[in-house]
């Protein structure tokens, strides 16, 4: 579908974090509008902290659709927002606004528990008789957490560098849900083959100095016929996954948790299931063009 030029009737879309300049949102979530022949574009918006408060209200009085919040903006947006989701609500933080206009409220949603069970539902995951090993305990962990135990998943395993954090995920549920949580201490003497789905929620292994090129599992652990989620989607191929692929783990890798997160923030925004086909190969383009 031809896209209108930029005219004085497009509407914008924001997203809001720091950094922001990174991000691959604009990419896919522009080419969602094109395809949907909406005539609204979605940009970037990086700045301090401190300024949040006034930038999010900014955007409600210049009329934007919405916005998606990305790190570290995602608590306190959530507590910025006038309504909240049931999601949300338990993970205490938001990566997608709607400002809803005839109500004059800015409505709170986290999309990442979405983009976590399409990514899985894709792969045939069986999540009734599966053991998770979830590595992290920041935002996509407690997202990742939230998702699986929505779907009522047999057994959760946390493992994170702070143990208090890990903690807090599992005494953040009631007395039956917290039964299926187990922390971890370490990773020493844990058998792989135990795990159906091990999930990387940490940046060990992105392209950033400090953890490029390291791995959140033992070296020495075999990965066949386990599920492998890599959060991480710069670089695409982490240590994590080439491993993985090297030795028979099936593997659902950062971007496709990427596309399918900005999908359920799109259906919000404009109600419509937006076109996902050729998006994953404009994204891989443009990753390998960067720079
Ligand atoms: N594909 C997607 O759509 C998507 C969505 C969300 C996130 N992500 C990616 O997922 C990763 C995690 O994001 P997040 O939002 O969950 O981050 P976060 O809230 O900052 O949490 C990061 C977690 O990783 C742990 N960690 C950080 N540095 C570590 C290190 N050097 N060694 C061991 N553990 C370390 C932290 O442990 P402590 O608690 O001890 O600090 C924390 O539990 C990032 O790479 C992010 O880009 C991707």
């Amino acid at each position: 579908m031809q896209q209108k030029l930029i005219n004085s009737r497009t509407r914008l879309v924001g997203l809001f974090g720091n950094p922001a300049r990174h991000s691959l949102s604009p990419i896919i979530h522009n080419a969602f509008l094109k395809s949907a022949g909406i005539d609204a574009v979605y940009l970037t918006f990086e700045f301090p902290g401190e300024n949040l408060d006034e930038a999010f209200i900014g955007a409600k009085r210049l009329g934007l659709i919405g916005l998606n919040i990305t790190m570290p903006f995602k608590e306190n947006a959530y507590k910025l927002a006038d309504t909240k989701d049931a999601r949300s609500t338990a993970i205490g933080s938001v990566n997608t606004i709607n400002f809803n206009y005839s109500t004059s409220k800015s409505e709170g949603f986290n999309t990442d528990v979405d983009g976590f069970v399409r990514s899985l539902e894709g792969s045939g995951f069986d999540w009734g008789s599966s053991n998770c090993l979830i590595l992290g305990a920041g935002g996509s962990a407690k997202s990742s957490v939230f998702a699986l135990m929505e779907k009522n998943i047999k057994k959760i395993y946390i493992y994170n560098r702070t143990a208090k954090k890990d903690e807090k995920i599992k005494n953040s549920y009631p007395i039956e849900k917290k039964m299926k949580i187990e922390i971890l201490e370490g990773l020493e003497g844990i058998d792989p083959k135990s795990m159906d789905l091990i999930c990387n929620c940490t940046p060990l292994g992105m392209d950033v100095l400090g953890v490029s090129g390291l791995m959140p599992i033992p070296d020495e652990w075999d990965l066949k016929g386990t599920l492998i989620f890599e959060m991480i989607y710069k670089p695409l191929e982490t240590r994590l996954i080439i491993k993985g692929r090297n030795e028979g783990a099936r593997i659902i890798d950062g971007l496709d948790m990427l596309i399918n997160q900005a999908a359920s923030s799109f259906k919000i925004w404009f109600d419509i299931d937006p076109e996902k086909k050729d998006i994953r190969e404009k994204l891989i383009d443009y990753l390998s063009n960067e720079n």
